[in-house]
């Protein structure tokens, strides 16, 4: 059966989708449960719909949009990503794979294609962490991982609970039932921009990911003691500000140590109390985040920094105290679901590479409960999580391609 992708349908959706944002376009802020997310997801579930899908949404908003197969009954193959987006993010992140996802639907039912499987398209609840600290919240929780309890009391940055935010913006019921039931997918599939380089720099328009990184991350607290930053002299200080510089520059050195490529560690929150310029930083909290495709090596980086935090506190006279977020576990992808990809690529004579993903992605929880694949397709310069990020019309349509023949393939 010959698949056609509306190449302008799909590419002007991801342009209008990428308008609804808290800050001003080209500029996507999509943060969880805020105004621009829930319109967001009103404008695809309409689209959902429009293509003759049925919707069902969790009780943590996660969504699924359901084309039933002949075989109702049979385990479903699953499709999509995330559509939330980090402040001062981009288009494609994530909605590639749910519109993209959307678009291989419609081009199947186009080419009069009757999956024996039901196809699902998700649209995970907040894959990114930015206000509930972990990443991948509604695929930890469909997968168990992350249970209903531990989930409810997690806090934003003003104190409000997941509970209470998503009830707010409308998602009612029970977190418990957030769990998919063992076997309701016989296979899962996601399209996502690489996030890296390396498919540009191969001229390759296809990734089949085979690995995905494993990912950790903490909140580091450090306390020390403020006062007049004319009076207080300098032997006398206790500045948690000089530690935190001291420990985030040991991050970087204890990631740089492992001498691999693959492991990574960043600081992008740093936040200073009292905050005023004459005043000598008492508090520092800071955000921690590694990874590595070894869990070892990921988690050797991990005590490092405790340890480095340990000297730091001693010489300075200052407290550290580690809030661990999330310590998780690499996953790998199914070999029938790199075949199936592997194969659609073989039939449209579409280069491939075998690709590690060292971004995370729902996916990476998804696998603990499916057979999982991931099909990345090049972004300008690796560009992502900025404004920039950019992936080509023709890459979008063929990676959109790639995944309704892979999605036909699982669902026959
Ligand atoms: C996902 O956004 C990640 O941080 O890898
Ligand atoms: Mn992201
Ligand atoms: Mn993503």
């Amino acid at each position: 059966m010959k698949f056609a992708i509306n190449r302008d349908r799909l590419v002007s959706e991801i342009q209008a989708l990428g308008q609804i944002s808290e800050a001003e376009p080209p500029v996507v802020t999509r943060v969880v449960f805020t105004d621009a997310d829930l319109r967001a997801r009103a404008w695809v579930i309409g689209k959902c719909k429009e293509a003759g899908l049925n919707v069902r949404i969790d009780a943590v908003g996660n969504t699924f949009a359901c084309w039933t197969g002949s075989d109702a009954s049979a385990p479903a193959v699953g499709t999509g990503s995330h559509i939330d987006a980090i402040p001062n993010a981009g288009k494609y992140d994530g909605v590639v794979g749910v519109l993209g996802g959307l678009e291989a639907i419609r081009a199947m039912k186009a080419a009069g294609f009757q999956p024996k499987r039901s196809i699902e398209l998700l649209i995970f609840t907040s894959e990114e962490p930015t206000r509930f600290g972990v990443g991948c919240l509604g695929s930890r929780m469909l997968s168990g991982a992350l249970t209903a309890e531990a989930a409810a009391k997690l806090g934003d940055p003003n104190g409000d609970l997941l509970d209470e935010v998503r009830r707010k913006a409308g998602f009612e019921g029970s977190l418990n039932n957030v769990k998919l039931a063992a076997g309701h997918y016989h296979a899962f599939v996601e399209l996502h921009i690489e996030q890296g380089p390396i498919l540009e720099r191969e001229r390759i328009s296809l990734g089949i990911v085979e690995r995905i990184a494993a990912p950790a991350s903490a909140n580091i607290f450090l306390e020390g003691s403020g006062g007049h930053a004319g009076g207080v002299l300098m032997p006398d200080r206790k500045d948690a500000l000089c530690a935190a510089s001291e420990l985030i520059l040991a991050v970087e050195r204890a990631a740089r140590s492992t001498g691999a490529v693959d492991t990574v560690a960043t600081v992008g929150i740093c936040d200073v109390f009292p905050g005023a310029v004459n005043s000598i930083p008492s508090k520092v909290r800071f955000s921690l985040d590694v990874r590595d495709t070894d869990l070892a090596r990921r988690d050797g980086v991990m005590n490092e920094i405790a340890l480095a935090g340990k000297g730091i506190a001693a010489k300075r006279s200052v407290s550290v105290r580690t809030e661990i977020l999330n310590v998780d576990a690499p996953a790998e992808c199914a070999p029938e679901v790199i075949r199936a990809l592997a194969e659609s690529c073989g039939t449209h004579e579409l280069g491939c590479l075998p690709m590690v993903s060292r971004a995370y992605h729902d996916s990476l929880f998804v696998s603990r409960i499916a057979p999982t694949g991931m099909l990345f397709i090049p972004c300008f310069q690796g560009y992502s999580h900025r404004p920039d990020e950019y992936a080509a019309p023709e890459d979008i349509e063929k990676g959109a391609l790639v995944l309704a023949e892979t999605l036909a393939k699982l669902a026959s």
